[in-house]
């Protein structure tokens, strides 16, 4: 058995599945509503039985391996690394040469990490510690969050690196560059061509959500606060393990707690989030002093629906108008945002009050209303013009509240607020929503995310059917294939499978479902999949038909197929029969071709009877 066989063996992927999603037991199978699209009604199906998952919405499917490598962003090595570790199976064929470039830099992150660890709890690391210390933190905290320190040197961590021979070894300087850890000198010399990124700073790692470090983030040294020309803050730049709209501070320790509390609390600083788990607050991640992304939001709803912003002071207006928060309202997250009571961000309050936070979390407000305020604080709401400009503002926010009734509550709360009309104002709102609609209704994050499908047009829909009913009964098969054409089938995907399908059905007589996949895997490239989705269709459709059903149900598809395609032919000829006739007008045309498409004509029309 292989290493990924191994795995796929030991785990149930309806398990693992469950911990991204919601599973719901239907039949022999399950279903979800899809992770991978935006939906209301489940169409993503699993077959615990093949352990296979298809999504009928957008069309993604395959094992359990692919299933993580897709949710998790990951390689098809690094998605068995963690799957392995979950089934307790030791990989056995790790070829060092083949693992994949991102698990070498996670390998060298994770040195690193230890490395920057160590020297904080080194005399080299004693002021930096103790300024962590004084800022209150536990030292217990300090361990938990691996929080390190890089010396005041240009090469401590490259030396280290190199001088350990197994590393030396094992990693190239391109490979420890290419994990941002140092930078090469512009004119390389006779000396050492890279120097540390990272120097005299307080080193914090960023985790991706599954514990692996995948950069850095390093605070200056205090003393030179207010000198250091490189900013307060430096982070690891964009490599092949990080990617900073895609990850979300402290996401991995919070993870837990966000899905037992219910919510997750949004701070911009990493010392923030630090500061708040270290007084207790466990659901809380960190942006990293930026807005939210489409992905940091696609990150949290797996956890979550509701979120509470607690931005620093100054940038929260800022962010209130920001496509973060469109974004989150967009893909439907419940907002809410925290005002301070006092300081600069949630660290300066927890070091005055913890409790006074914990109100201020408690008192959070609905987005809405938060902008709501925001946008109308310094204005005269008893004039006109001030009314309708705030009116417009909210019209753009509330445009990207999905539910109905939702809308409602917040078109009747700004008539209230603005002293209009409440009918008048959902008046004016359906006008603008009207005018507005291509833009607002999509919804940001259902652009980038969902893969343009095109819907399936009857005959296509129908031919998936017949198809995943003969794989599903292959009791009926042999009449089946009998029945219908390959040109009876559409779109030209499912007119491959039946080829291929009625290819195999001929060399072997039968159809069975582990050696067909087998042929396909090794014939027909893709098909394989194909064949997953169909089988799932199947199942989700059929799972409760008898074999009679079954019977009546190919009988009938395929007679609406052979009725849609004589109707077509009968068109079609009919169209060129009209061309001819004007060509044997023009003298130029032939009675031969006239008689064929006669007699087609007639035989169609004979063939279409008989469906009636
Ligand atoms: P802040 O400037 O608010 O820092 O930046 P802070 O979290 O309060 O830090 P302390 O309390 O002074 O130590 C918030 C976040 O913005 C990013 C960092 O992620 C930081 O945590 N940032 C800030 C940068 O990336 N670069 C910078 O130069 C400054
Ligand atoms: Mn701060």
């Amino acid at each position: 058995m292989s290493d990924s066989e191994e795995v796929k063996a030991k785990l149930d992927i309806v398990e693992v599945i469950r911990e991204y999603v919601p599973v719901k037991a239907v039949g022999a199978n399950f279903q979800a509503v899809c992770p991978f699209h935006n939906e209301k009604t489940p169409s993503f199906v699993i077959s615990p039985d093949k352990q296979i998952w298809h999504c009928f919405g957008c069309g993604r499917g395959g094992d359990v391996l692919s299933f993580v490598m897709e949710k998790e962003n990951m390689s098809f090595i690094e998605a068995l690394r963690m799957l392995a570790a979950k089934a307790g199976v030791v990989l056995k064929h790790e070829n060092p040469e083949k693992i994949s470039k991102r698990s070498r830099l996670l390998d060298i992150m994770e040195i690193a990490g230890k490395y920057y660890a160590h020297i904080l709890k080194s005399t080299t690391g004693v002021k930096a510690r103790d300024y962590l210390l004084a800022r209150g933190l536990k030292m217990e905290t300090i361990e938990d969050w691996r929080l390190g320190y890089s010396p005041d040197s240009w090469s401590s961590l490259y030396d280290f690196l190199r001088a350990r021979p197994l590393i030396g070894k094992k990693y190239t300087d391109e490979e420890i560059m290419a994990a941002g850890l140092i930078i090469r000198k512009e004119q390389a010399g006779s000396g050492r061509n890279y120097y540390d990124r990272f120097r005299d700073r307080i080193m914090f790692p960023i985790w991706d959500v599954n514990n692996n470090i995948v950069a850095f983030t390093a605070r200056v040294n205090p003393e030179k606060e207010k000198t250091e020309k490189m900013g307060k803050y430096i982070n690891s730049p964009q490599t092949e393990v990080y990617d900073k709209s895609r990850v979300l501070f402290a996401l991995n320790k919070a993870k837990g707690a966000i899905k037992k509390m219910g919510y997750a609390i949004v701070v911009e600083g990493q010392m923030d989030a630090i500061s708040c788990h270290n007084h207790g607050f466990d659901n809380v991640v960190a942006s990293s002093g930026t807005a939210l992304t489409t992905e940091q939001v696609t990150l949290i709803k797996r956890f979550t629906n509701n979120l509470i912003l607690s931005f620093d002071m100054d940038n929260a207006g800022q962010m209130a108008a920001d496509r973060g928060i469109k974004e989150a309202l967009a893909q439907k997250l419940n907002l809410k945002v925290i005002t301070l009571p006092y300081g600069k961000d949630p660290d300066e309050c927890l070091k005055n009050n913890p409790a006074d936070f914990k109100q201020a979390v408690m008192d959070a407000q609905p987005m809405l209303q938060y902008y709501f305020n925001k946008v109308s604080a310094d204005l005269d709401l008893n004039k006109l013009e001030n009314k309708m400009l705030v009116r417009d503002k909210m019209f753009e926010m509330i445009g990207l509240v999905e539910d109905k009734p939702e809308q409602g509550y917040w078109l009747k709360k700004i008539s209230e607020e603005l002293d209009f009309s409440e009918t008048d104002i959902r008046e004016e709102f359906a006008k603008w929503q009207a005018n507005k609609k291509p833009e607002v209704n999509r919804g940001f994050a259902a652009e980038k995310s969902e893969p343009s499908i095109r819907p399936l047009v009857r005959e296509e829909l129908l031919s998936e059917l017949f198809l995943s009913l003969i794989i599903k009964f292959p009791e009926f098969i042999s009449y089946s294939l009998n029945s219908l054409d390959p040109e009876q089938v559409y779109p030209d995907e499912n007119v491959r499978f039946y080829k291929t399908l009625i290819i195999y059905y001929n060399k072997s007589a039968s159809l069975d479902y582990n050696d067909f996949r087998q042929y396909l895997t090794e014939n027909e490239e893709g098909l394989d999949n194909f064949l997953d989705k169909l089988i799932l269709l199947g199942e989700k459709d059929y799972y409760a038909h008898t074999p009679e059903e079954a019977k009546s149900e190919i009988i009938k598809v395929i007679m609406e197929l052979k009725r849609y395609f004589y109707q077509k032919k009968i068109k079609s000829l009919e169209k060129e029969i009209a061309a001819a006739e004007k060509m044997e007008n023009s003298e130029l045309g032939g009675g031969a071709t006239m008689t064929r498409l006669m007699s087609e004509l007639k035989n169609s029309a004979e063939e279409l009877k008989k469906l009636i």
